[in-house]
């Protein structure tokens, strides 16, 4: 018998899915282990271009996330239509990301599915996560600040729904 999943799934979605996306499921994912949700909350990632499919995250991003205490080894996957059923919250990185998950999406309550990352922050006044990967070092410290400090406020607003 097929067991259909009772947990929260969050997708993260960027372009390659090989620097943004990557790293906010990791930080999610760490941020519901510290809490102990990890049978209640679940996250993966994926990129709007599939041309990355199967690779592990930039190192440039790998190294800059260690550092901080998160290993990533999520390997790259494009996007599907598929996934609006299978996840609770879509999560686009950037405007460009955002417009691509709204064509994507297969009915017009889909669309309610999907949010900005940027509208998870509070401290930092931008409205979307950089795209680092023409970006100097700074640049992938500059997006994982971004990212934990949305992922923290993503995940209290979840678990204050659950
Ligand atoms: P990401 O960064 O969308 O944060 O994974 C990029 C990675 C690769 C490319 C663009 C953005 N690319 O064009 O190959």
């Amino acid at each position: 018998m097929t067991e259909v999943s009772s947990k929260y799934k969050v997708l993260f979605v960027c372009l390659g899915n090989i620097c943004r996306s990557p790293a906010a499921q990791g930080i999610f994912e760490h941020i519901v282990r510290e809490n102990g949700m990890q049978d209640r909350i679940e996250a993966d990632s994926a990129g709007t271009y599939g041309g990355h499919r199967g690779e592990l995250p930039d190192r440039r991003m790998r190294n800059a996330a260690m550092y901080r205490g998160y290993g990533l080894t999520h390997r790259s996957r494009q996007v599907s239509g598929l996934d609006f059923l299978d996840f609770d919250l879509i999560i686009a990185m950037d405007d460009q990301n955002y417009e691509d998950l709204m064509h994507l999406a297969p009915s017009v309550e889909a669309t309610h599915k999907i949010k900005r990352m940027a509208s998870y922050l509070t401290t930092h006044k931008i409205t979307y996560i950089p795209d680092p990967y023409y970006m100097g070092l700074d640049g992938f410290g500059l997006v994982l600040d971004l990212l934990e400090e949305g992922c923290g406020n993503l995940f209290n607003a979840i678990k204050a729904e659950l």
